[in-house]
């Protein structure tokens, strides 16, 4: 996919998350999207939020277990409370890589992170996973003898089947140390019918369409990990710091955590 494909008068999966969590990086064209999507799909913003709250949680769950870097795969347009954040937080001396396939997530994160020598980002292709781990920023920053805390939010449903996702995490898994994690949050259908279809429909209008898996097919994602507790998921059932909603399965994704044996 070439990157002339993102532009202003077309949405795109990064601005239209920045508007569901409230942000100001998006356009007319992300917003009439989302707009219509909640007039049949109205928990996407809670939906977006949940995924923010777990991959936070997760972090910190990473940096207790002592994870120091971090290896953020289709990070997104910087937000409030963004990885190098919550991880530096918890541990002054994590090291952050964000990565992105969108110029303008990576346009923003490079003004944020300037001068910061713990953070890179670069511009690159999930597909290309090898590419990403060979990367001379990527290598500069992170040391894969070590462990390594690999996230991907709310990313792998927008790789298609035909994209093989599963190869790609394969991949990853091949360079992490033992004592490596990965994290993943990932949409789906289930429970959610002909809903879903219309969401994933819509998402055709964006250079990163949406592929909805199932539980099986996201606990695939895992081969090779151990599951830390509880397993996989809904988003606010992971180790909850606070009040658990009463309707969990509305966060409309599956989230987990994984360590390399
Ligand atoms: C829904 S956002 C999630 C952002 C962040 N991980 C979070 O959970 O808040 C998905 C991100 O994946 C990026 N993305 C989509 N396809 C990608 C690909 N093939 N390689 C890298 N990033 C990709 C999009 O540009 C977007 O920023």
């Amino acid at each position: 996919m070439a990157s002339t494909e993102f532009d202003a008068g077309r949405p795109t999966a990064a601005r239209a998350y920045d508007y569901l969590l409230g942000g100001t990086t998006n356009t007319a064209a992300d917003r009439e999207m989302i707009d219509q999507a909640l007039t049949f799909m109205p928990d996407l913003a809670v939906q977006a939020r949940a995924n923010r709250d777990f991959l936070h949680r997760a972090v910190r769950f990473l940096a207790g277990a002592g994870v120091r870097q971090f290896l953020d795969i289709g990070s997104g347009i910087p937000t409030r409370g963004n990885v190098h954040e919550i991880a530096q937080r918890a541990a002054a001396d994590a090291r952050v890589v964000y990565v992105d396939i969108d110029p303008a997530a990576v346009g923003h994160a490079r003004e944020l992170l300037a001068g910061d020598p713990r953070t890179t980002v670069i511009q690159a292709d999930a597909r290309d996973a090898r590419g990403i781990v060979a990367h001379s920023d990527v290598r500069a920053l992170l040391d894969f003898a070590q462990p390594v805390g690999v996230l991907l939010v709310a990313l792998l449903h927008v790789i298609a089947d035909a994209d093989d996702p599963y190869a790609l995490v394969g991949a990853l898994r091949e360079v992490m140390a033992p004592g490596s994690f990965l994290v993943i949050a990932h949409g789906t259908g289930d429970g959610r019918g002909e809903d879903a279809r219309r969401l994933v429909e819509m998402s055709r209008r964006t250079p990163t369409a949406l592929t909805l898996r199932d539980r099986a097919g996201v606990l695939r994602f895992f081969d090779g990990f151990e599951l830390v507790d509880p397993g996989l998921v809904w988003a606010p059932l992971w180790r909850p710091d606070g009040e658990v909603p009463p309707d969990p399965e509305r966060a409309g994704n599956y989230v987990g955590v994984g360590r390399l044996p």
